[in-house]
């Protein structure tokens, strides 16, 4: 592992937009801690959107990701406890838009979320996540630098491929220049729908593709899943009998079986 005081980190990742990133962040963070672990969740995501879903009001965040990666204040300083116990967030303020600009001129402007998860020693995480905004920009590099591996979402659509050579080779760049143990945790289908034939065939096709590093386990379409964030919490508070809450349970547990064998 890459970092001492934190359990594995997994970066939640792809540029393309509005394809299960946050959703899959917030309700597998949230699983993982209603399964009794500890975990943390970092919203490196200008638009907030992990934020706002764990009932926290971007306005009112003081200390947030913005200043852990402009070295104004240590992580734990920027630590919240969610309403879901075992649940915590280091929140994205407004400012975080900014950052991607102001850390152009830095030096090591890639390492700040490492240095910061390294440099981290309250009490340890057993899983840390990282949801990342949907563009290979400076913030998504410090999350592949800082993590130690990567989960890719997927929408079951036509163009679901489409973008995925450029993330590879990001994925692929950093490992060489910034963060040599970087590895592909798996691949998450979302928003999957086995009635519709092309929802189908695009899964053969990414089975086909990326091989056991598929979820065994899909997402489907659920209307709880994006009802959620309206009321703040992660699905399974809000219908844990709903087929998404229920389809994240059973990531969460591929997820831990997956680090086993
Ligand atoms: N399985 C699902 N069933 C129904 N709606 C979903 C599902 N997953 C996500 N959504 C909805 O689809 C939209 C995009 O999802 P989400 O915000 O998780 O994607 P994202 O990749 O984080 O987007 P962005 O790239 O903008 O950060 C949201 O409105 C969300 O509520
Ligand atoms: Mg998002």
């Amino acid at each position: 592992m890459k970092h001492q005081g934190v359990g594995p980190v997994t970066a939640v990742a792809n540029q393309k937009g509005g394809v299960g990133k946050t959703t899959t962040s917030i309700n597998l963070s949230a699983s993982l801690a209603a399964l009794n672990h500890r975990v943390l969740l970092i919203d490196l995501d200008p638009q907030g959107n992990s934020t706002s879903g764990l009932g926290i009001n971007q306005n009112q965040v003081s200390t947030g990701t913005y200043d852990v990666l402009m070295g104004d204040a240590p992580l734990a300083d920027g630590l919240i406890q969610t309403e879901c116990e075992r649940l915590w967030l280091l929140p994205a303020s407004m400012d975080l838009a900014g950052a991607e600009v102001e850390l152009v001129s830095e030096m090591g402007r890639e390492l700040r979320l490492n240095q910061a998860l390294s440099a981290y020693q309250a009490e340890p995480f057993d899983f840390v996540f990282i949801d990342c905004p949907p563009a290979l920009s400076l913030l998504t590099v410090n999350a592949l630098t800082a993590a130690d591996n990567v989960l890719v979402t997927l929408q079951t659509e036509f163009y679901a491929m489409e973008g995925l050579t450029q993330l590879l080779d990001s994925i692929r760049r950093v490992r060489l220049a910034l963060n040599k143990v970087l590895s592909i945790e798996g691949v998450l289908l979302t928003m999957v729908d086995r009635r519709n034939k092309l929802s189908m065939l695009v899964e053969q096709d990414v089975r086909e593709y990326f091989g056991s590093q598929v979820y065994e386990e899909v997402i489907p379409r659920n209307v709880r899943l994006s009802e959620a964030p309206s009321y703040g919490v992660p699905v399974m508070y809000h219908d844990v009998r709903s087929k998404g809450a229920q389809a994240y349970l059973a990531v969460a547990r591929e997820f831990v079986h997956r680090r086993k064998v």
